[in-house]
């Protein structure tokens, strides 16, 4: 489907399909899962949550399980975004001039397309973080299988494990923030898929030029 084609009567625009949006929140809930059970056992303080999600034992067993439904939404997402997601000069620049989009003075900032720079480090931070979760999350899961002579791996893996994991909390809250609060009309891209012309002009100029571009030129 061409970007012409996404454009849907009453002013709005298709930002993301159903298959974008479905990837989107099985990452999601599989992430909210395993921080839930991820600060159960990083300390007693957060024990309880366990205990509310089904006990110990249950969280325990269910917390890897839950981390390969995540890392492989983020794969999928990795197929479907990783070519939008590559910095360019305008990303560069947006980066220098990111103390106006965080005073709100969107007109002063260079057009961002289809996502920003700051959307594009998510992306990746998302990407490299699920990979650094996976590796040291398979040894924690396994560790019989880790032989003597190369213990270091598991006490590698106790450090890294939770140090990704509070690296891609400092961008989920970051996240949150974003797309519930600070962009009003983003929380429905990721429901209802689409986002008006407006939010599309206002936050993603360059996309923005992009979809109208398309939309009146002649059909062949
Ligand atoms: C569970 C709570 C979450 C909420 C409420 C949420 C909300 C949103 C919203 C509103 C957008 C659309 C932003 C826009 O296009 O302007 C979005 C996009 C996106 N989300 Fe989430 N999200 C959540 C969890 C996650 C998680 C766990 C990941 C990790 C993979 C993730 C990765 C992304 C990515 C890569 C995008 C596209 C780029 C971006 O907008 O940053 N989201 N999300």
């Amino acid at each position: 489907m061409s970007q012409a084609e996404q454009i849907i009567p009453h002013g709005h625009v298709l930002r993301y399909t159903l298959r974008e949006r479905l990837t989107h929140w099985v990452a999601g809930f599989s992430y909210v899962y395993l921080l839930l059970t991820g600060l159960a056992f990083w300390s007693p303080w957060c024990f309880w949550i366990a205990v509310i999600l089904g006990g110990g034992q249950v969280s325990r067993m269910l917390h890897p399980w839950a981390g390969l439904i995540f890392v492989g939404a983020v794969l999928y997402m990795y197929g479907m975004w990783a070519g939008q997601m590559r910095y360019t000069d305008i990303d560069k620049a947006w980066w220098k001039a990111v103390r106006y989009y965080s005073t709100n003075q969107d007109d002063k900032m260079p057009p961002a397309g289809r996502y920003n720079a700051g959307q594009k480090f998510l992306f990746w931070g998302f990407f490299w973080g699920g990979i650094l979760l996976l590796l040291s999350g398979v040894v924690l899961w396994f560790p019989e299988y880790i032989s003597w002579n190369l213990r270091f791996l598991r006490y590698l893996a106790i450090i890294v494990h939770p140090a990704a994991a509070l690296f891609t909390i400092g961008l989920f809250m970051i996240h949150l923030y974003m797309g519930l609060f600070a962009e009003r009309g983003a929380f429905g891209s990721v429901i209802r898929g689409d986002v008006s012309m407006a939010f599309a002009k206002r936050y993603h100029p360059g996309w923005y030029q992009e979809i109208t571009r398309q939309a009146a030129a002649p059909r062949k």
